[in-house]
């Protein structure tokens, strides 16, 4: 299993009160945020189909997403490893606490999803087997 800690500086410096420019076509990109709270960023996948997915991540926060342009579902594995498929929907936020990936089924980055997350985190990868066989994981996270 790998781990990744997402420590500060976790999120670039804005202009206030400004517009801010969203890059398309890309499958995560940080936003902004507010040091020791939160932040935000658009998460767009590559992948199309859920046979495509071959590793899911998982936080020891919640995160939130919400889809706001195109078509997503997001693949999400439980600590029992039972196995679902939500579909977004603009305007239903769904707050994300198991293991979980996400494809596009209208084509590659063909849906923008908002993310809301903590500024510090750590995120544990594991690949669908991994689950399978043990889909507590290390730590119980
Ligand atoms: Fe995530």
């Amino acid at each position: 299993m790998k781990i990744v800690k997402t420590r500060h500086p976790s999120f670039p410096n804005v202009k206030f009160d400004e517009l801010l420019k969203i890059k398309l076509r890309k499958r995560w990109q940080v936003l902004c945020g507010d040091k020791e709270h939160y932040r935000v960023g658009i998460y767009s996948p590559e992948y199309t189909h859920r046979e495509e997915i071959k590793i899911l991540e998982k936080h020891d926060c919640p995160e939130l997403f919400m889809l706001i342009d195109g078509e997503m579902s997001l693949l999400i594995i439980d600590d029992k490893g039972k196995e679902k498929v939500v579909k977004l929907k603009p305007l239903r936020p769904i707050f994300v606490k198991s293991w979980h990936n996400g494809f596009c089924p209208n084509g590659k980055y063909g849906g923008v999803s908002i993310v809301v997350e903590r500024d510090e985190f750590t995120t544990y990868y594991k690949s669908i087997n991994e689950l399978k066989i043990n889909p507590k994981g290390v730590g119980n996270v």
